[in-house]
């Protein structure tokens, strides 16, 4: 194991640090041109301009990755997308729309609601469908009619790190692509996001780099029953995405809530006993989220904010700011995520649990 884990103390803090390597390579599918295209998504390549709707199934980390992709669907697209838990979507009685692309996002390929999901979804009529998949030969890559590869590379960790950004790579290069066969996409905007696009992994090193300014929050979680995530927009799913996290690997109970929605419950909870995490992108949202925060603090809880360069963090008790890199654009959640990561794998770590392994969870549920 030591010569595996290269260095590392564990395979989730290991694949943490692989995710700038597994996204290049995961981006590494368009080539060196300005190559978007139907053909990047191998079969898919003779219907994808006659879809206009988009379903998403998942579970777990993939079904954050679609709700991501919900937002960048709708908003650069523009094409109305829905994102189902596939063991809801299996049973319920859903009304099918021909003209759709059903999108199964599995790290494994072999979980058994997922699967299940896709034949339903197919069984109504709705065989237009792709996979992203971590895994080339999975029951989901046999299943759905076209497939597009993530190339995260082996992920031990039962907590998803790097399937999950490399999930999110496909999910940006499918928005792309679906914009651009609809006009949406100048030329001059291709090439911009493809650039950023191939810079995200030294965008992600600058968060790495801040490895040990986050696991000097850890102690102040490690003794709590119960944290809160905060996001807003295309960032709420990475709220979600962090409380989960937690959640499997330190055994706390967290819980995400888009900000604008404090007031309508959580706010109850606000104490000094419950860190609240927030995820603050300098985006149009930011103001908005701001004052949801003051809201917090304002009640006696102890923040702990993730900002982006440029953003004014007002210096004032109870909260704390670690400041990333600057905005990302589209692509900020994939920046966003990894802070999040980083924090809960150090919480765990103060708390003692088997990281890799935790209770009663399973890398893959192939079972109901
Ligand atoms: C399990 C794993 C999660 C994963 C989920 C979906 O719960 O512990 O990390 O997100 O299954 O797995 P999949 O392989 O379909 O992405």
């Amino acid at each position: 194991d030591a010569v595996a884990l290269g260095g590392y103390r564990h395979y989730m803090q290991k694949e943490i640090f692989e995710q700038p390597q597994a996204i290049a390579n995961t981006v590494g599918a368009i080539g060196g041109g300005v190559a978007l295209g139907s053909a990047l998504f191998g079969a898919a390549e003779q219907w994808l301009d006659q879809i206009d709707r988009v379903l998403i199934l998942a579970c777990g980390t993939s079904y954050h990755a679609g709700m991501v992709a919900r937002y960048w669907l709708e908003a650069v697209a523009g094409i109305p997308t829905v994102v189902e838990i596939a063991s809801e979507y299996r049973y319920r009685d859903s009304v099918p729309h021909p003209a759709t692309l059903v999108v199964a996002i599995s790290q494994s390929g072999e979980t058994a609601d997922t699967l299940a999901a896709l034949e339903h979804a197919h069984q109504l009529g709705m065989t237009k469908s792709l996979a992203i998949c971590n895994v080339p030969e999975s029951a989901l890559t046999r299943t759905a009619a076209a497939t597009f590869l993530t190339h995260a590379g082996p992920e031990i960790g039962v907590a998803s790190t790097k399937a999950f950004t490399t999930q999110l790579v496909a999910l940006a290069l499918l928005t792309l692509t679906l914009a651009k066969l609809r006009g949406r996409l100048t030329p001059e905007a291709e090439a911009a996001e493809l650039t950023r696009l191939r810079h995200l992994p030294v965008a992600l090193q600058a968060v790495l780099a801040k490895e040990a300014e986050i696991a000097a929050w850890a102690p102040h979680f490690a003794d709590k029953a119960h944290a809160l995530f905060l996001g807003r927009g295309v960032h709420w799913p990475i709220a979600m995405e962090g409380a989960l996290k937690l959640k499997e690997i330190s055994y706390i109970h967290a819980e995400a809530y888009p900000a604008g929605e404090l007031k309508h419950g959580p706010l109850a909870l606000v104490d000094a006993l419950m860190p609240v995490v927030a995820v603050a992108p300098n985006d149009q949202l930011l103001d908005k989220l701001m004052s949801n925060l003051e809201e917090v603090r304002a009640r006696g809880g102890e923040l702990y904010v993730f900002a982006d360069q440029g953003v004014s963090i007002p210096q004032v008790p109870h909260l704390h700011a670690i400041q990333l890199p600057e905005h990302y654009g589209l692509f900020s959640p994939i920046v966003h995520v990894v802070p999040l990561q980083l924090l809960a794998y150090h919480v765990a770590l103060v708390r003692g649990t088997d990281v890799d392994k935790p209770r009663n969870l399973a890398k893959s549920v192939t079972v109901e």
